[in-house]
């Protein structure tokens, strides 16, 4: 293995990156702001800029074709549904409060000045996460299509990376801790359906304490713990709990080894598959 940092010095971005993100960190601390409204605000600059001025009018305008004036009318996410407004233990006054912020986040990602776009996409979630989110810490950084539940129920430890297309379903709550990494494609899920019937649904919440690492395409079910500076493989689905340095693998995921910089006092430390083989 060699060892890889992420490179800092890159090309320095035009100052209408800092200007924009600028505008929108000042006006997301209003108390009093009309997030839906500055939602749509916000995306007409960046989707349909001609509307700007005329937004209202351009709505109810017949020169304009059905198909402009709906998209346009999208724009407000007072005009969309999002799944969670559908479920039954929705809150609804805290689910209408980041609804706004969660439509900006998903139809960002949608747009040619989002998804990819590394910088200014990080630094704009990283805005409005706290906005979201029961809680965030320092450095909080998601990539593209990063989609949750509520994004209510979410506490966020420091230096936490979500990749892209991560699912974080906060039904239940997930609690993050520090340092946390949760790569591409992963699942998070804090609800659960009876098998008899899919109606009954149990929330439970699921928690990734300080140093996890959630690799690409794994899943975690809803209520596990994913133990202190634990990781659980690719593709794999944690079904029960990790325990702490120990890497899990597989469907149902099960440990494989325990991290060799874990403490002496690791509990069931098993070093080698050699050793592993002759305890199992
Ligand atoms: C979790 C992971 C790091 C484990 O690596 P490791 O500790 O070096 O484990 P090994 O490669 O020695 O594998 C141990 C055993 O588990 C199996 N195994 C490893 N990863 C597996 C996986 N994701 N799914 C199923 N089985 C797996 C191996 O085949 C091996 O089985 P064997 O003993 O029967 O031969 C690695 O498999 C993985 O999933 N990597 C994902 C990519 C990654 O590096 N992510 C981190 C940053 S996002």
């Amino acid at each position: 293995m060699v060892h890889r940092p992420l490179r800092h010095s890159l090309r320095p971005l035009p100052a209408l990156h800092d200007d924009w993100l600028e505008r929108i960190s000042g006006t997301l601390k209003d108390p009093t702001l009309d997030r839906s409204h500055f939602c749509r605000e916000i995306l007409c600059e960046i989707a349909y800029p001609e509307y700007v001025v005329n937004y209202d009018t351009a709505l109810v305008d017949p020169k304009i074709p059905l198909g402009t004036r709906l998209a346009l009318s999208t724009l407000d996410p007072r005009h969309v549904t999002l799944e969670p407004e559908y479920y039954a233990d929705c809150d609804d006054e805290k689910f209408q409060r980041v609804k706004p912020l969660l439509w900006l986040w998903y139809s960002f990602d949608r747009l040619p000045v989002g998804g990819q776009n590394v910088e200014l996409g990080v630094r704009f979630r990283r805005l409005l996460a706290p906005h979201i989110f029961k809680s965030v810490g320092e450095r909080f950084k998601a990539f593209q299509h990063v989609e949750f539940s509520y994004g209510y129920n979410i506490e966020c430890g420091d230096d936490v990376v979500v990749h892209r297309h991560v699912l974080l379903d906060d039904r239940g709550g997930i609690k993050i801790g520090n340092k946390v990494s949760i790569s591409d494609y992963a699942n998070i899920y804090s609800h659960t359906h009876s098998i008899v019937d899919q109606k009954d649904v149990t929330n439970a919440t699921t928690v990734l304490e300080d140093g996890v690492r959630i690799t690409y395409h794994a899943t975690v079910f809803a209520g596990v713990k994913v133990g202190l500076d634990s990781m659980v493989g690719a593709m794999a689905v944690a079904t029960k709990d990790v325990r702490p340095h120990h890497v899990n693998v597989g469907i149902p995921a099960k440990s494989v080894r325990v991290k060799p910089n874990a403490p002496n006092t690791t509990p069931d430390r098993l070093h080698t598959s050699h050793e592993r083989e002759h305890k199992s």
